[in-house]
C-alpha cells in the first residue's frame, strides 16, 4: 500500500516542484520503489521535467479529466515501467469551481482526492504530490490525501516563512477536517548560488519542528538543475552524478525516516 507524501511550504519557489521530481526519480532508480507523481499544480512543471525527460511532447489525459469523470486511473501515464506521472495542465485552475458544483460541504469539497486515490494506492510504493504555493483547494486536496508531508525549507535566510505558515495550516486542517498527516521531516533547501546553510535557520526549524525531525541532509545549490530544465534529467557525466547524489541522499534519508514511522504505527 502506497505510502503519500506531498512536499510542503506556503511560499513560491522553495524547490518544491524540483524535490518532488528528483525524490520520484531516485526512489524508481536507487531504491527500487514503483512511484506515482501527482502533479496538482495547474503550471505543470513537475509535468513538463518528466515528459521531456521521457521525450513526450504532448500530454493527453490530465489529472482534471480524472477529477471530472472520478477516476484517475485512465490519467495515469506510463513514463516508466516505475515511475508513473499524472500530469497537469493550465484548465486545472478550474478545480475550484468544479469542486463547488459537484459538492455541498466543505469535508466532500477537500476530501476529493483521497476518495480518488483509494482505488490507486494498492499499486504503488509511495505517491508524490506537488502542489501549488497558495492555501487552496489544491493544497487543501493534497493535505486530506497524504499520510506525510515532506516539508520545504529555504535554508538560506533568516526566515522560516511559508513553513511556519504551513505547520499552522497542517493544525488547522487536522482541527477541521480530521487531516491525519505526519511531518517526515524538514528538508533546508538552498537556492543561492555559493549560499551555505545558514545555521541559524537551521536551528530555529530544529525548535520549531524538533530536532530530529530536519533532514541531515539538505539541499544545497546545483546549477545542473537548470540544464535539465531543458533537456530533462540526464546521467551522463560527473555534474549529472553530483547532482543525483544530493537527492540519493536526502531520499534515502526521507525513506528511512517514513519506514521508521511505519514501523512505529504499527506498536500503538
Ligand atoms: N537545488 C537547487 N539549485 C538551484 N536551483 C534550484 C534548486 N532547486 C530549485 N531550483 C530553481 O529554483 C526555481 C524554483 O524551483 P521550483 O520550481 O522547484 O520551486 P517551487 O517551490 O516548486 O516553486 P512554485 O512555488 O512556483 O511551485 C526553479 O527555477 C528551479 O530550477
Ligand atoms: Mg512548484
Amino acid at each position: 500500500m502506497a505510502k503519500t507524501i506531498v512536499m510542503g511550504n506556503f511560499k513560491g519557489g522553495v524547490g518544491k516542484t524540483k524535490v518532488s521530481v528528483m525524490t520520484a526519480w531516485e526512489m524508481v532508480h536507487q531504491f527500487g520503489k514503483k512511484v506515482l507523481l501527482i502533479d496538482m499544480d495547474p503550471q505543470g512543471n513537475a509535468s513538463t521535467l518528466i515528459a521531456r525527460t521521457a521525450g513526450i511532447t504532448e500530454l493527453q489525459n490530465t489529472i482534471f479529466t480524472g477529477f471530472q469523470t472520478g477516476d484517475l486511473k485512465n490519467t495515469i501515464l506510463e513514463v516508466e515501467e516505475n515511475l508513473h506521472l499524472i500530469p497537469a495542465s493550465l484548465t486545472f485552475k478550474n478545480l475550484p469551481k468544479f469542486l463547488y458544483s459537484k459538492f455541498e460541504t466543505e469535508i466532500e469539497q477537500v476530501s476529493y482526492l483521497k476518495q480518488l486515490l483509494e482505488p490507486i494506492k494498492e499499486d504503488y510504493d509511495y505517491i508524490l504530490i506537488d502542489v501549488p504555493p497558495t492555501i487552496s483547494d489544491f493544497s487543501d486536496n493534497a493535505m486530506m490525501a497524504a499520510d506525510y508531508v515532506l516539508i520545504i525549507l529555504q535554508a538560506q535566510e533568516l526566515s522560516l516563512e511559508g513553513s511556519e505558515t504551513y505547520v499552522s495550516y497542517l493544525q488547522f486542517m487536522a482541527d477541521n477536517y480530521d487531516a491525519d498527516i505526519q511531518v517526515a521531516g524538514v528538508l533546508p533547501v538552498l537556492l543561492r548560488p555559493g549560499s551555505r546553510v545558514d545555521e541559524s535557520t537551521v536551528e530555529r526549524a530544529k525548535e520549531l519542528f524538533g530536532d530530529d525531525n530536519v533532514l541531515q541532509h539538505f539541499i544545497k545549490h546545483l546549477e545542473r538543475l537548470k540544464a535539465w530544465d531543458v533537456t530533462g534529467i540526464t546521467d551522463k557525466d560527473q555534474h549529472d552524478r553530483k547532482a543525483h547524489q544530493v537527492f540519493i541522499d536526502a531520499t534515502e534519508e526521507l525513506i528511512k525516516k517514513i519506514e521508521h514511522f511505519e514501523e512505529a504505527g504499527k506498536y500503538e
